[in-house]
């Protein structure tokens, strides 16, 4: 069977190819290239199809995903990262672009920029924005220090942001355990965060196959702000002077994100939409 073949016959080309990517270790075109895919490899990648017919997503059939140009383990213990998430990333890394200007600019080096990643799961935004930190200090020659500390409540998540550490290799990144702020220690120029935030009861009603996502990563509370206005109400003790939060936020929350941060005495807040026109990322400033 060749590879159209089996798109053909599942009518799932995306899910089908990265399987196949995945099971094979071979690129898009030489998938389209090859004459026949071994037999084996069709049995596994039509399992892998029914079952991410069935529900299961298909970054937990596979391990992994990809996320801001990179690989990272998965498992059903933590939330698949979500392309619109990327776009927290980036948000975070004008900031810290900002903080590498101003060091280039005035010719001296600063303490460690320091970036707290909450709610971290998989690691993926935390570990990506040490990546394109180090990539970024490669590419202009210049040696501005970062360290990313990240925490997640769950145990597993933590394990498996460990392991998605040690598969990009960086070491300017801490990954503990904490719910919140608990086990914090220090103050920093950066909080992201993507926090759980839909409402309790419209967990699933809009995709079913978020169900099988730990609810622990998606449950918001009644109205979906739990984590906003606890991280608000707290978060001025971790951060520095000019310190600032950026969040990832649901579809509407803008508003009362931007309620809840005035209600904190910060100054400055600022809501960006994503390419779908949706409230999605909320910057707060002192
Ligand atoms: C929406 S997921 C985000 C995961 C990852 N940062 C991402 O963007 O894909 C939210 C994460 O918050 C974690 N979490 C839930 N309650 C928490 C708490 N009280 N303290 C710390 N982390 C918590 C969950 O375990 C989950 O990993």
């Amino acid at each position: 069977m060749k590879v159209s073949e089996i798109i053909e016959q599942t009518g799932e080309e995306e899910a089908v190819l990265d399987a196949l990517m995945q099971i094979t270790k071979m690129t898009k075109t030489e998938l389209y290239l090859a004459k026949e895919i071994d037999e084996e490899v069709i049995d596994s990648v039509l399992d892998i199809i029914e079952q991410y017919k069935g529900g299961t997503p298909l970054a937990y059939l596979l391990g992994k995903t990809y996320f801001c140009n990179e690989y990272f383990f998965i498992n059903d213990k933590v939330l698949v990262p979500r392309q619109e998430t990327e776009g927290l990333v980036l948000t975070a890394m004008e900031e810290v672009t900002k903080d590498m200007i101003r060091g280039v600019e005035e010719e001296r080096q600063k303490g460690k920029y320091s970036v707290l990643d909450l709610c971290t799961g998989s690691g993926c935004v935390g570990i990506s924005i040490a990546l394109l930190h180090k990539s970024l200090n490669k590419d202009i020659h210049f040696n501005h220090s970062l360290k990313v500390t990240a925490s997640d409540i769950s145990k597993p998540a933590v394990l498996l942001a460990r392991q998605n550490q040690k598969l990009h290799s960086v070491g300017n990144i801490e990954i503990i355990m904490s719910n919140l702020f608990d086990e914090i220690k220090g103050k920093f120029d950066l909080i992201v965060c993507n926090p759980p935030y839909v409402k309790t009861f419209e967990i699933g009603i809009e995709d079913k196959r978020i169900l099988r996502e730990p609810r622990i990563a998606l449950d918001g509370g009644l109205d979906g702000l739990y984590f906003y206005r606890k991280i608000l109400t707290e978060s001025k003790k971790y951060l520095k002077k000019d310190g600032s939060i950026i969040f990832e936020i649901g579809n509407k929350q803008g508003h009362d994100v931007t309620q809840i941060a005035f209600e904190n005495k910060f100054r400055k807040v600022e809501i960006r939409k994503d390419i779908a026109n949706i409230d999605r990322i909320c910057i707060v400033r002192q």
